[in-house]
């Protein structure tokens, strides 16, 4: 870690007025090898120059990254894509006009413009279009695509506000534009297609149903079982974690309200449904995401709300879990990781 701490501005944006001049100085920033953090639809993102390896070297040490691990490129559009890659497909161009801008992300064999810094020394590149005002705005200013992780120190929680960011990137970046909350609160769902379909890396706000419509949908392997190497070097680490330890309770649903109400005391943190809340005493360790089937409000709230119960000292996190369906299979898949894996099955 350098031992010069940056002074980090904190710029507040009008969301009422024009963001392209108000973002134009931090494009210029970016161009130029700074690092910028700045709002998407998924969760906030650490900006730097895709094009740029020393200024892409700057995101691995500010967030302590392991250098193995691939960084998604955010263009504007997809008329930003064919420099960046050494091919397209149809699937992939209809996979690109169906759901951009929005939360997916494409792995493409990279073209030789591309930094092995972004690849992770690899030969592929994963690309996506933010569907976020601010986001189109500052790739526009800066004229190159941005190289963005999520914009946290590694293997934390995301941080889905710009005071999130601040709490990890405080004195390491030059910036973080705040345009507000994200609306969807979880990474982006990353993909690539070969000839017999659409492979999932990632789970996120894309689900399998929604892809199924195009081709045949699977789970990289290492997914599935928890075990192998995953085709996103990303989700091999322990990841989305608090300083706490977290565990994830799922079952039958009276099973599972006895069973929370049975764990209540002091000092030990909840993140549970409306449902589940109604066995459980009305106090600020007990953070209730809404309706059980309302698995999007639980997204958007999970990493804010993991972040909240780490600071009220407290030992450990239970959270009620979900159905693996729709956008409920990204949530399980970032609170199993968030868990090391602790998965309490409940059945009375
Ligand atoms: O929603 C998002 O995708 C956010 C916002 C900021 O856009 N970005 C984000 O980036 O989540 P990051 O770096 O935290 O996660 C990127 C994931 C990692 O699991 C990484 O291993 C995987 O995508 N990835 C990146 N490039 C890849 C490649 N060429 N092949 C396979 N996986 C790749
Ligand atoms: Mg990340």
């Amino acid at each position: 870690m350098g031992s010069k701490k940056i002074d980090t501005k904190w710029v507040r944006l009008d969301m009422g007025a024009p963001l392209d001049r108000q973002v134009e100085q931090w494009g210029k920033a970016i161009r130029q090898g700074e690092l910028v953090a700045f709002p998407t639809e998924t969760v906030y993102g650490l900006g730097a120059n895709g094009l740029d390896a020393q200024a892409a070297k700057k995101i691995y040490r500010a967030k302590g990254r392991p250098s193995d691990n691939p960084l998604i490129l955010h263009v504007s559009g997809m008329d930003m894509v064919s420099p960046l890659v050494e091919r397209m497909t149809p699937l992939e161009k209809k996979l690109m006009e169906c759901f951009w801008p929005g939360p997916l992300t494409l792995v493409f064999p990279a073209s030789s413009n591309i930094p092995s810094m972004i690849t992770g020394g690899g030969s592929t590149v994963a690309i996506r279009c933010p569907d976020n005002p601010v986001a189109q705005a500052l790739i526009l200013a800066a004229g190159v695509p941005i190289a963005a992780p999520s914009a946290n120190l590694s293997g934390r929680p995301s941080p889905c506000s710009a005071s999130a960011v601040m709490h990890d990137m405080d004195g390491r970046i030059a910036a973080v534009l705040d345009g507000g909350s994200c609306r969807i609160g979880l990474e982006s769902t990353v993909v690539a297609c070969g000839s017999d379909g659409i492979v999932i890396y990632r789970p996120g706000a894309v689900t399998t149903e929604m892809l199924g419509a195009f081709a045949p949908v699977k789970l990289d392997d290492a997914l599935v079982s928890g075990e192998g190497i995953p085709k996103a070097p990303g989700m091999k680490y322990r990841h989305y974690a608090p300083q706490v330890p977290v565990h994830v309770c799922i079952g039958e649903n009276t099973a599972l309200e006895s069973y929370f109400s049975a764990l209540y005391q002091e000092g030990v943190g909840f993140l549970i449904s409306e449902e589940t809340a109604q066995h459980l005493p009305n106090e600020e360790n007990v953070l209730v995401w809404g309706k059980r089937r309302d698995v999007e409000r639980l997204a958007s709230c999970l990493y804010e709300s993991l972040l909240d119960l780490e600071t009220k000292s407290i030992r450990e996190i239970f959270v009620e879990g979900v159905t693996e369906s729709g956008m409920g299979l990204a949530v399980m898949n970032r609170l199993k990781k968030a868990a090391g894996y602790d998965i309490r099955e409940v059945d009375r």
